[in-house]
């Protein structure tokens, strides 16, 4: 079975995707980072408190902002004259900019290349590819260069060209991978894939 596609990785917001992988393996996905102390705070809001995570406080903040001209009539303009209002708006800054730090300091330790990638490298490198195949200079020249593979040829094809070259290569004298697992198969086409 291949790993359910749920996450869209071509999907920019998405952090460690250069190119597009169609066939992806896990990877966190991560909102913009505007968004980020807001999914941050989220997390405290858990099981049934959800509901006050994503509705109430969201509500009760653009009540707020909209209301805010209603219930702050003081006609004085000077900041230090405006304790509590200056206040408020001083603390939500902080909370959220708290929040943005927290939610960075994980962001920043996550992998920035997609884990099937990486395994993909290894197969690449177990499977001896390199006899026959370069990659930016490195490897034999039997077969073609695969160094931009990913921008000429789609993964399934690839997928097809290791379990049967001749599928896709009439007489075709690249030994078939026919052996490999589904996933072996997928993190090897994402390797190929992100090649640039
Ligand atoms: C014994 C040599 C040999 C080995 C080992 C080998 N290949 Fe190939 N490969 C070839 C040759 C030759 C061709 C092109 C003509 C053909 O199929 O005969 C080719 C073609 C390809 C192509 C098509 C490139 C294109 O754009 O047309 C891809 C992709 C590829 N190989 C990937 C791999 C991968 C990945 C591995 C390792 C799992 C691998 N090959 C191992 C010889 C090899």
């Amino acid at each position: 079975m291949l790993p359910s596609c749920k996450i869209r990785t071509a999907d920019a917001s998405v952090r460690g995707v250069r190119t597009s992988i169609s066939r992806p393996s896990l990877l966190t996905p991560i909102p913009e980072w505007c968004f980020l102390f807001y999914y941050e705070m989220l997390k405290y809001f858990r099981g049934p408190w959800e509901i006050v995570g994503t509705v109430v406080v969201a509500v009760l903040f653009y009540a707020l902002l909209f209301l805010l001209p209603f219930l702050d009539r003081w006609p004085e303009r000077r900041p230090f004259s405006r304790a509590i209002v200056i206040g408020a708006g001083g603390l939500l800054l902080t909370v959220v900019f708290t929040f943005l730090f927290i939610s960075l300091r994980t962001v920043v330790k996550m992998p920035v290349t997609d884990p099937s990638v990486v395994r993909g490298k290894q197969l690449y490198q177990t499977l001896g590819c390199a006899a026959c195949h370069r990659i930016h200079g490195e490897g034999e020249m039997i077969g073609p260069e695969l160094s931009y593979v990913g921008a000429q040829r789609d993964a399934d094809w690839l997928i097809r060209r290791l379990k049967d070259p001749e599928s896709v290569a009439l007489g075709s004298i690249m030994p078939a991978f026919a052996g490999l697992s589904e996933a072996e198969l997928t993190d090897l086409t994402n390797y190929e894939m992100n090649l640039k």
